[in-house]
C-alpha cells in the first residue's frame, strides 16, 4: 500500500437505545406470526421501541453525549454535525439542527443524510472526506432511527423486522500511526426504488385522511427482493474496501455489518470468506434499527473490549434506495 494521506480516525463511540422492549412474543398478539417464524428467518428476538414523548433527538442527544465524552471532546469543540436517519423529529428543518441545539454546539453546519439503512456509513464517509481535506477536525455522525413512528403494525412483513435505537461516532484527525478510515465505498441502485419506500407524505403523494386510513405513510417492502441484492452488494462493497485498501479478508479482525437479517449476515460471511465468529452481532435484542445498528454494535463491541485500538475492522450497510456502502477503518 503506497502512502496514503491521513484521514480521520474514530475517536469515540455512543450509543443508546429505548427501554421499552418488545418481545416476539409480544408481536404474536399484534399480528399472525410466530416467535419460532421470526428467530428463525431473521434472528430477531426482540427490539427496542421508543417512548411516547420521545424524538429521533433525543436518542441521538443520549448516543452523541457518550461519543463525544468518550472522545474527550466538547460539543462546542464540534465543527459539524452529519445524522444518518430517515425518522427525523420533523420533515423538516433537520433533526441535526435539534441535536444541535440539545447538546449546545456553535453554529456549525448541521444537516441529515437520506440514505436508510446506509445513512450512517454515508455520514461517516462524508465526515471522513471533510476532515480527510484539512477542512473540518471534530465531526459528529449519529445514526438514529424511530422506525416504530414509521411501521405499518398490521403488516407482519414488515412490523417484525425494525426496532429504534440511535449509535454515534466522533471524528478527528488520523496520527501518522496507520489508524484511522482506510476506505469507503458507497453507491446507489435506483431500479429497486419500488421494493422498499413509503409511498405518501412526500411531494409526489400527499398525505390524504384516505392514506392515512390505508397506512400508505408507512414502510412498504418486498423483502425478497432485498435480500438477494443485499447479499450481493454487501459482499462486493465489502470486497471493494478491503481492495482500495490493498488489504485481504484474513487482516479484517471484526466486521460491523448492518442488522437486516441473520441469514444475510451469514451469506456474506460465506462469500468473504470470513468466519460468523468475527462478526459483531446484535440483531437478536435489537432487530433492524437502519441507520442506528451499525455505530450501535460498534460501541458495544468497543465497550466490552472485542474492539481493541489497532483492531482492522469493516462495516458494511443496505437498504432502501437501495443505497449501499462500506467502510474499512483501524481503530
Ligand atoms: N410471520 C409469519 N409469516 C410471515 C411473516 C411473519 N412475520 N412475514 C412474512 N411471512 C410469510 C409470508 O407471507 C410468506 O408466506 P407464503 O409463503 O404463504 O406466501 C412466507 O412467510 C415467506 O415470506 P418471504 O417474504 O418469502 O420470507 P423470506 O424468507 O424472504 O423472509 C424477510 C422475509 C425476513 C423480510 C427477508 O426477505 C429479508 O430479510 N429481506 C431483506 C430485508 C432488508 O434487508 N431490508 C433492507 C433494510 S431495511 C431499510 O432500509 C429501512
Amino acid at each position: 500500500m503506497g502512502a496514503m494521506r491521513p484521514g480521520s480516525q474514530i475517536l469515540g463511540t455512543g450509543a443508546y437505545a429505548p427501554e421499552r422492549v418488545l418481545t416476539n412474543r409480544d408481536l404474536e398478539k399484534m399480528v399472525d406470526t410466530s416467535d419460532e417464524w421470526i428467530r428463525e428467518r431473521t434472528g430477531i428476538g426482540e427490539r427496542r421501541i421508543a417512548a411516547d414523548g420521545e424524538a429521533a433527538s433525543d436518542l441521538a442527544l443520549r448516543a452523541a453525549q457518550r461519543a463525544l465524552e468518550a472522545a474527550g471532546v466538547l460539543p462546542t469543540d464540534l465543527d459539524m454535525i452529519i445524522v444518518g436517519t430517515i425518522s427525523p423529529d420533523h420533515p423538516m428543518p433537520a433533526c441535526a439542527a435539534y441535536l444541535q441545539r440539545k447538546l449546545g454546539a456553535s453554529q456549525i453546519p448541521s444537516f441529515d443524510v437520506s440514505a436508510a439503512c446506509a445513512g450512517f456509513l454515508y455520514g461517516l464517509s462524508i465526515g471522513d472526506q471533510f476532515v480527510r481535506t484539512g477542512a473540518l477536525k471534530r465531526v459528529l455522525v449519529v445514526g438514529v432511527e424511530l422506525l416504530s413512528r414509521i411501521l405499518n403494525w398490521k403488516d407482519r412483513a414488515t412490523c417484525v423486522l425494525f426496532g429504534d435505537g440511535a449509535g454515534a461516532v466522533v471524528l478527528g484527525p488520523a496520527d501518522d500511526d496507520g489508524r484511522g478510515v482506510l476506505s469507503t465505498k458507497l453507491h446507489t441502485d435506483a431500479s429497486l426504488t419500488d421494493s422498499l419506500y413509503i409511498p405518501a407524505g412526500g411531494s409526489r403523494e400527499r398525505l390524504t385522511a384516505e392514506g392515512i386510513a390505508a397506512q400508505r405513510d408507512k414502510v412498504v417492502m418486498v423483502g425478497s427482493d432485498i435480500f438477494k441484492i443485499a447479499v450481493k452488494n454487501l459482499t462486493g462493497a465489502s470486497r471493494a474496501a478491503l481492495e482500495a485498501a490493498g488489504m485481504a479478508p484474513d487482516s479484517v479482525k471484526w466486521v460491523v455489518p448492518h442488522q437486516a437479517n441473520l441469514r444475510i449476515i451469514a451469506n456474506v460471511a460465506q462469500r468473504l470468506d470470513i468466519p460468523l465468529e468475527r462478526f459483531v452481532l446484535n440483531i437478536e435484542r435489537y432487530g433492524n434499527t437502519s441507520s442506528a445498528s451499525i455505530p450501535i454494535a460498534l460501541d458495544e463491541a468497543v465497550r466490552d473490549g472485542r474492539i481493541q485500538k489497532g483492531d482492522t475492522v469493516l462495516m458494511c450497510a443496505l437498504g432502501a434506495g437501495i443505497s449501499w456502502g462500506s467502510a474499512l477503518v483501524r481503530m
